[in-house]
């Protein structure tokens, strides 16, 4: 694609675009549909680019009482919709699973019996971090996609997960009132972790030393996360920084121009004032 293009490689499924991940469909009507849910299982639940891998290794040592990370390796095998069920059933308990997809998807016993934390970033923040996701992996075909050409994909909803107020507004609306879901902000964990990271335990019911808390709320800063990951080769270009890309709050502030600022405000305006749910948050 050009400099300004705004194409990159999806597929299409259910009047949505989705990520190039073979059988996707079966995954989706079939294994997400069956999957059996556990009551220790724990989902960490949301639109991309919003604290996934972070809350991933947090809950992970949480559970398993064992402060280390695991690296992302583990955490991208985590994913009903990627994986199936075939390779997530045989994991022991318990397990930490990761979900991108609308609650319609979404299993019915694990909303019912599962812990359910569900994380948020501001969406100007969401929408430069996921450009760079889709720079930086080879299977999109976007190596030269430029910020210009992503901004109103993001904007109108018409990327992969489609529009990010649906998606959490959709979300919060089924999470209210649950009382086995804790929704988190990524602004939060990055302002106070180690306070984010014993709440977090509070509401996994684990109980644990205060050093052990220490702990892992220093193995998940953002500098000991991204030591020693270089971008797994078969997935990401050579030149991109991965995962664990600069891992700070409003960077939008470096992207956006003016008038892109002020049409996006326009536009959340507009569109969150019919969301009962998403407005509570604060962006
Ligand atoms: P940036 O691209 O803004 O750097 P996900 O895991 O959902 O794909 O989210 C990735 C984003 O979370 C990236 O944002 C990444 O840097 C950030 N991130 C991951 N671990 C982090 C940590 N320990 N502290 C702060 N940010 C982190």
């Amino acid at each position: 694609p050009d400099a300004d293009s705004n194409e990159f490689t999806l597929i299409e499924y259910a009047g949505r675009n989705w990520p190039v991940f073979p059988g996707l469909s079966q995954r989706l009507e079939e294994d997400l549909a069956q999957f059996k849910a556990r009551p220790d299982d724990t989902w960490i639940i949301n639109w991309p680019k919003s604290g996934t891998h972070w809350c991933w290794e947090i809950c992970s040592m949480l559970v398993s009482g064992k402060a280390e990370l695991l690296q992302q390796s583990k955490l991208t095998a985590m994913y009903p919709e990627a994986v199936g069920n075939a390779e997530i059933e045989p994991m022991p308990s318990p397990r930490v699973l990761n979900t991108h997809v609308t609650p319609d998807y979404f299993p019915k016993e694990a909303l019912e019996n599962s812990k359910l934390i569900f994380t948020v970033r501001h969406p100007k923040d969401v929408a430069v971090s996921y450009f760079y996701h889709l720079k930086g992996i080879k299977f999109y075909q976007y190596e030269t996609g430029a910020w210009a050409g992503y901004f109103p994909v993001f904007l109108e909803g018409r990327g992969e997960n489609g529009d990010w107020i649906n998606h959490t507004e959709s979300w919060l609306s089924v999470l209210d009132d649950n009382s086995n879901a804790l929704v988190l902000k990524f602004e939060d964990l990055k302002k106070d972790l180690r306070k984010e990271v014993q709440r977090i335990a509070e509401f996994l019911e684990v109980s644990g030393t205060d050093e052990f808390y220490d702990e892992v709320a220093r193995l998940c800063s953002f500098d000991s996360m991204k030591e020693g990951k270089t971008p797994g080769p078969d997935i990401w270009r050579q030149e991109a920084s991965g995962f664990f890309r600069k891992g700070i709050t409003e960077d939008w502030k470096h992207h956006f121009t003016v008038a892109q600022n002020e049409e996006f405000n326009r536009r959340y305006r507009e569109t969150l004032k019919d969301t009962i749910h998403t407005k509570k948050i604060g962006y």
